[in-house]
């Protein structure tokens, strides 16, 4: 995990003074490095600079060192993908099909579908399939180059089969290279079997569920999906609350469908995060300012569901750090790809490609807590980098939208074996 690569056209992202996150106006700008070279030394960067290398450099090199060509491609930090739900049983496509036949996905689910339909396959699949296919998601985004995930769990909806999602997750932190946090999303929708006692799914949850989750140290974060049909404002302060109170990070699905409340409640309770975001306005906006929890957009899901783009610039135009993820599940986003979803950033929220790198790399990855050891090229960070394909610019990833620019991954320093 010693390696030197040179001749980079460009070092992306390169920080000389590593921030935790990057807000407003500053998310307009990339540090960059032109015609650099990087060094990285344990699994984590040693150093970078212009060429040539320093003699100093090559002579401290330890003798086992990989040395790379990278000949005209550029490196950039792994996209931090903040908010997935990478662990489920089974695909959704015939919804697809009737939401093309004019169904809205809030219908769906009034019939049943959506989140009850994961949670009804994810209960019927034993632990060691929900690995292997969710093991091949993982390797399928790392692919197109994404070095950190966060997974949440919300598809199990019962005592049991939560705690089987988290294990599964779990599982793949330990077996992969890569930073993987876990969020316990229990609150993610009432289960059928308590359509007449919501409350007592509530207590089932706070009582039950957030225990023995913090007691096993299963989660990182504890989310909530706040929305009409799913938990109120107050629900979900509740919810969190207690969270916070076992050590768990509070994060909510805020006004996705509708201005749900979801954005007041997550900064009552000082959720690191509040995502999606479609219907805010100036209320939630002035809420976010000075509070610490950060938005992250997910334009993924708004674009599946042609849902209104949640309204970035007036978030950076306040100053905020907007952060983005993919949001990967088989209902809103059947997809992990963050190129794709930069493509997205740049077409319809009208964010420039600077904004919108930035969203996808150092504040995702604050979106996670993550960006002290990931989300940019810093000394002492985990080498957690990509080199692209022979393209001319950074540009060029979100313009040419369906092609992978993405050529070798290395995580922690070590270079991962991706499907070309
Ligand atoms: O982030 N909105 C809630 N949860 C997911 C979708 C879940 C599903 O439809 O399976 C989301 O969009
Ligand atoms: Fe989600």
């Amino acid at each position: 995990m010693n390696l030197l690569v040179k001749n980079i056209k460009q070092l992306v992202q390169a920080e000389t003074t590593p921030v935790s996150a990057v807000a407003g106006k500053a998310m307009g700008s990339l540090p960059c490095v032109e015609q650099a070279w990087l060094h990285v030394r344990d699994g984590r960067i040693k150093d970078f600079g212009a060429m040539p290398v320093p003699d100093e450099v090559l002579k401290q090199m330890p003798p086992d060192t990989e040395i790379i060509e990278a000949d005209g491609r550029l490196v950039m930090p792994c996209w931090a993908d903040a908010h997935t739900h990478m662990v489920f049983a089974r695909s959704r496509e015939d919804e697809f099909v009737d939401r093309v036949r004019g169904l809205s996905y809030e219908e769906i689910a009034r019939r049943g579908g959506g989140i009850l339909n994961s949670a009804k396959r994810l209960r019927e699949t034993d632990e060691d399939e929900l690995y292997e296919s969710a093991s091949a998601r993982v390797r399928e985004v790392m692919a197109t180059g994404t070095g950190s995930l966060e997974i949440k769990s919300g598809y199990g909806l019962s005592f049991e089969s939560e705690l089987k999602m988290l294990r599964v997750a779990r599982r793949l932190r330990e077996n992969h290279d890569m930073i993987i946090r876990t969020t316990f999303l229990g609150a993610h929708a009432i289960p059928a079997e308590f359509r007449e006692n919501r409350r007592a799914y509530i207590d089932l949850v706070i009582g039950e569920m957030l225990p023995r989750v913090a007691e096993e140290k299963l989660a990182d974060f504890a989310d909530v999906f706040c929305e009409r049909g799913y938990f109120s404002r107050g629900e979900t302060e509740e919810i969190l609350a207690a969270a916070a109170a076992l050590g768990l990070k509070p994060k909510v699905h805020a006004n996705q469908l509708s201005n749900s409340g979801g954005v007041q409640a997550g900064v009552t309770v000082g959720a690191w995060s509040v995502e999606h975001l479609e219907y805010i306005g100036k209320e939630e906006i002035d809420c976010l300012k000075d509070s610490g929890t950060m938005p992250v957009l997910l334009p993924g899901a708004a674009f599946f569901l042609d849902m209104p783009c949640a309204p970035a610039r007036s978030l950076i135009d306040a100053g905020l750090p907007v952060g983005m993820a993919s949001d990967y599940n088989p209902g809103s986003c059947p997809s992990g790809n963050m190129n794709f979803m930069v493509a997205l950033l740049c077409i319809q929220y009208k964010m420039t490609p600077e904004e919108a790198i930035n969203a996808a790399t150092i504040n995702g990855a604050r979106a996670m807590d993550a960006a002290s050891e990931t989300g940019s090229i810093a000394r002492g960070k985990r080498a957690d980098f990509f080199i692209s394909r022979p393209i001319p610019s950074y540009n060029y990833i979100p313009y040419a939208y369906t092609s992978n620019p993405v050529e070798r991954v290395f995580i922690g320093g070590r270079e991962q074996q991706i499907s070309k």
